[in-house]
């Protein structure tokens, strides 16, 4: 089955490196991100894992909840956890799927079959607190994700939800973003009272609204 950016994220229990879980249940009102790791015991997923764990706060401070997945057992999760708690000066709190039937890689489509029969890629989805796919993005093995973008992208989304903006390229917290061309010129200074700039009909800016 394949997902698209718009999709409900279909709902799964599992069992993981914390204990058996409901999806839904576990990300309650917040935000969600769930991501894949081919293989445990495996020196860029090692890394991957120690990132996401240092950047606690700042997925809690966007209130995230953080879901891996990997292809192998919980028990085999919980003696990789000790090592990346050891090598990457961390504390792996958060669950670790132990998908051994494939059945949640399917379901999300993490097994390209080109690139691996077996193993899943890199995918991420960042599914809102109505359980829409908000992002997906999918690197391959031997590339390890940039988590600052993964935050950037949230960033953006969590925004983009509130407000009728849209983020310019490599936009990051703070800077100007974009008017919706379905709000009208003239209606900007009520909506965006911050100020904007007509740079072309179709292309006005305003300061970040929440800023
Ligand atoms: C890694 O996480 O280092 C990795 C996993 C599978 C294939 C290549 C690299």
């Amino acid at each position: 089955m394949s997902i698209r950016i718009g999709d409900v994220a279909p709902n799964f229990q599992a069992k993981t490196s914390i204990g058996d879980i409901d999806f839904y249940e576990y990300l309650g009102d917040s935000w969600g991100v769930l991501f894949s790791h081919p293989a445990d015991y495996t020196p860029v997923c090692t890394t991957e894992l120690g990132r996401t764990a240092a950047l606690k706060d700042e997925f809690s401070k966007r209130n995230v909840k953080v879901l891996a997945l990997s292809v192998d057992s919980a028990t085999s999760h919980q003696g990789w956890i000790k090592d990346i708690n050891e090598t990457q000066n961390t504390d792996v709190d958060f669950p670790i799927i132990a998908d051994e039937d494939k059945k949640i890689a399917d379901m999300y489509d993490m097994i390209h079959p080109n690139a691996s029969e077996t193993l899943t890629v890199r995918s991420l989805f960042v599914i809102s607190p109505d359980k829409k796919v908000k992002l997906m993005i999918t690197y391959p093995a031997s590339t390890g994700r940039n988590f600052n973008e993964v935050l950037r992208v949230i960033d953006s989304l969590q925004l983009t939800a509130k407000y009728s903006v849209a983020t310019p390229a490599d936009w990051a917290d703070g800077d100007d973003v974009i008017v919706m061309n379905s709000i009208k010129t003239e209606d900007i200074p009520e909506k965006f009272p911050k100020g904007h700039k007509v740079i072309k009909p179709y292309l006005r800016t305003t300061p970040q609204p929440n800023k």
